[in-house]
């Protein structure tokens, strides 16, 4: 008995791996957190699977379940939103699997992240411009930030942001960041990226409140960085035409000439 972990993607049911598909469709067993993972993946369910939504269980009641399927060989679907590097709580759940000696593998989603970077139709990473993105968070309820970790801190690098859990504290995202890239560095908002009701708002980062004005609900991104703006960068040096390199030799001399190891 397994149990797998898949991510489940943005929410376009049809954003997941064949591989999680596949899996869904292959276990009597499945666990799916409701609030973020769209309905319609649990179509792939096989007739008769035991479907259960563990939006409102504790991490007590889910293992129950889990240890009653493995007493029953049954393997499990897991899925959580997204992709189950970040924020997923799987940790937690690994952990006790560990212990119990139950086996696990992961199958990763696509992050909500690249899911709004896709819709806005942006690299953020332009050559000149960013060259990283830290994937981040502010404090909840649930989850204090380590020390360290403070939004103003990632602001000195100037790299994109990618902010997740945080639009509730719109403000204080804004003015955490503005000292450091500038009241016109270009944000975007997207609000459930690939949902059939999604939203984008683009602005900077002094008429972002103005632009969303209510305020905007949960499950919303927030992505900070002057990448989201820019015509003015350069081009990647590997497609250039004179860059001698291992799949494209270029010149009477090159570095890797064609068949070297
Ligand atoms: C508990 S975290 C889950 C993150 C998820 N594991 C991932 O890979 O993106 C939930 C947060 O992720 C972001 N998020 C998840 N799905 C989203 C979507 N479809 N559109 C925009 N933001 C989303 C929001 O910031 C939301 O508050």
């Amino acid at each position: 008995m397994t149990v797998h972990f898949i991510g489940a993607g943005p929410g376009a049911p049809d954003l997941i791996t064949l591989r999680g598909r596949d899996l869904i469709a292959a276990c009597p067993v499945c666990l799916y957190a409701g609030s973020l993972v769209p309905e319609a993946l649990l179509s792939h369910c096989p007739e008769g699977a035991q479907v259960v939504n563990t939006a409102r269980m504790s991490l007590d009641e889910i293992m129950d379940v889990i240890a009653r399927a493995d007493a029953a060989g049954h393997d499990i679907a897991r899925l959580h939103s997204g992709d189950l590097s970040v924020w997923s709580a799987m940790g937690e759940q690994l952990r006790r699997l560990r212990a119990l000696g139950i086996a696990y593998d992961v199958t990763p989603g696509v992050p909500s992240f690249a899911a709004a970077a896709a819709e806005l139709g942006a690299e953020l990473t332009l050559p000149g411009v960013a060259q990283s993105v830290i994937l981040t968070r502010t404090s909840g309820r649930a989850t204090a930030m380590p020390e360290g970790e403070a939004l103003e801190n990632f602001a000195r690098t100037g790299a994109t942001l990618a902010i997740h859990l945080s639009v509730h504290v719109l403000d204080k995202v804004v003015t955490d960041l503005t000292p450091h890239y500038g009241a016109d560095c270009p944000v975007a908002v997207v609000w459930r990226a690939s949902w059939p009701d999604q939203r984008i708002v683009r602005a900077t980062l002094a008429t972002l409140q103005t632009a969303i004005g209510a305020e905007m609900e949960r499950t919303a991104l927030i992505l900070v960085g002057h990448a989201l703006g820019s015509e003015n960068f350069g081009e990647s040096r590997l497609y250039a035409g004179d860059y001698d390199r291992r799949f494209r030799p270029v010149g009477t001399a090159p570095r890797f000439p064609e068949g070297a190891e």
